[in-house]
């Protein structure tokens, strides 16, 4: 059986800069068409000048015309309007951290005050450009994300024409919260779609498992899967692909995040395939992306995968994808 998807896009995903750029950069750039690029580089993201020379770096790492890298900025509350007008045609989200939440965010935002943001989001409403959330308060870890829904339905309300992106998110109540206000939205990893917090921590410690926010219980991860699989319009793949150096992941105080850009496309359709929902996963790996991002332009790649055994790489230079050694089912048997 083969399957054709047509511009696959990944609305989250982490490229790093220099010899890891040049390493994981490839491995979106051939297999997408476009890629939601995350700012939190050290120091992050946050002028005109350093997402454009981000922008120069990430085109020639990946060196494909057919991939557009869909910049964005770290969040600060002190963005005018005026620079947001003078950056706007070169960006395509803006992405807010609180402080100290995951990997390279200490800048962020240290509170969620109305009157302090509102400048900022007023702004990013009348010039259409997307929030990106990470959506997590610092209480307990397996609480962080239910308990910033509040927060979500804070900005909703007080936003109403601000489009915002619940990134990656991992529990019931993150996808009870998308069907209550018409401007959120979200994004699923592939992990999430797999694993529960057994997986990363149930047996023996699984390092290469370990991401922000942390995989959650089975009746989450079942509400992930029942908006991906039915290809819920408001929902779209968003990888959160996130290397780090296999010393920084087999270590004591491990970093988070999992690297699964390489075999995200395969691994989706064995899952789609598997749960009798294989023509919704054009809509999740694109199409509702392109209905909800009205910013971005798309070039044109056709993906044909088909049922013939992929063996992962242990190592992509010194990153351990997530299946690493295993044998999935699919391959990309084409890119058009
Ligand atoms: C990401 C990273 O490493 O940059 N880590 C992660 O666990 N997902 C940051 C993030 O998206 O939280
Ligand atoms: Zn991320």
């Amino acid at each position: 059986m083969s399957i054709t998807l047509n511009s696959p896009l990944d609305m989250h995903l982490h490229l790093r800069d220099e010899a890891m750029l040049n390493t994981v950069g490839p491995l979106t750039s051939d297999t997408f068409s476009g890629a939601i690029i995350m700012p939190n580089l050290v120091p992050p993201v946050t002028t005109k000048e350093a997402l454009l020379a981000y922008k120069e770096r990430i085109l020639k790492a990946c060196n494909n015309d057919a991939f557009t890298p869909y910049m964005t900025l770290f969040f600060q509350a002190t963005y005018t309007k005026e620079f947001l007008e003078s950056v706007k045609d070169e960006l395509t989200a803006i992405k807010l951290y609180p402080a100290g939440i995951t990997t390279n965010s200490e800048g962020g935002l240290s509170g969620f005050d109305v009157d302090e943001l509102r400048p900022t989001l007023d702004a990013m409403s009348e010039l259409n450009i997307p929030l990106c959330v990470h959506g997590e308060t610092n209480g307990f870890v397996m609480d962080r994300e239910a308990e910033f829904v509040s927060i979500y339905e804070m900005l909703a309300t007080n936003f109403p024409k601000l489009k915002i992106i619940m990134e990656h998110i991992t529990t019931k109540e993150s996808v009870e919260a998308l069907d209550r206000f018409e401007n959120l939205y979200a994004t699923i990893t592939l992990h999430h779609l797999l694993i529960t917090l057994d997986d990363v921590a149930g047996g023996m410690l699984q390092p290469h498992l370990f991401c922000k926010p942390i995989a959650k219980r089975p009746e989450d991860r079942e509400a992930l899967q029942k908006v991906a699989l039915e290809g819920h319009p408001k929902v779209m793949f968003g990888s959160d692909s996130a290397p780090h150096p296999q010393h920084a992941k087999e270590a004591c105080g491990c970093a988070a995040g999992v690297f699964t850009a390489p075999i995200a496309l395969q691994v989706l359709t064995e899952f789609f395939v598997e749960h009798s929902s294989v023509e919704k996963l054009q809509a999740f790996v694109s199409d509702n992306a392109q209905s909800i991002y009205t910013n971005i332009e798309i070039p044109s790649k056709t993906i044909i995968l088909e049922e013939k055994k992929f063996k992962v790489p242990n190592k992509y230079a010194e990153v351990v994808p997530m299946f690493a050694g295993e044998t999935l089912k699919y391959s990309i048997a084409e890119i058009k």
